[in-house]
């Protein structure tokens, strides 16, 4: 399988790994396909801007990379630019991914949203968008 540099440079140096403590807003997202799961942790300030971002990935290298990119492309920006991302996005900011591994890509777009949601939750904001649901059929 090829990866491309941006890849391997993620997966081998990913950015942003860790927790945060009382974070505003924890995702955590899981394929019941290979078993991979991540999660990320957001700190919002007033103005709705993700003023850090960590997460955490137990899986393959393409998740940890994808996790990791998508914590990249988040941070300093607004819940309006993070719920825009899509995993395709992250994809291309990754040079490209295996079609195998595109799966894991999702897995970091639904963490975003999942993490965006508890965020909502907490602070009593209708959830206006939607988050997807596992992917156990896609490859
Ligand atoms: Fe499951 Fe990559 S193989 S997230």
């Amino acid at each position: 399988m090829q990866y491309s540099e941006k890849v391997m440079d993620h997966f081998t140096h990913p950015r942003n790994v860790g927790e945060i403590e009382n974070a505003d807003g924890v995702g955590t997202v899981g394929n019941a396909k290979c078993g991979d799961i991540m999660k990320i942790y957001l700190k919002i300030d007033e103005n709705d801007i993700i003023t850090d971002c960590k997460f955490k990935t137990f899986g393959c290298g393409a998740a940890i990379a994808t996790s990791s990119m998508a914590t990249e492309l988040i941070k300093g920006r607004s819940i309006k630019d993070a719920l825009a991302l899509t995993n395709s996005v992250v994809v291309e900011a990754l040079e490209g991914l295996p079609p195998v591994k595109v799966h894991c890509s999702v897995l970091a777009e639904e963490a975003v949203k999942s993490a965006i949601a508890d965020y909502y939750g907490k602070i009593g904001r209708p959830i206006d968008f939607e988050i997807e649901k596992a992917h156990e059929d896609e490859e």
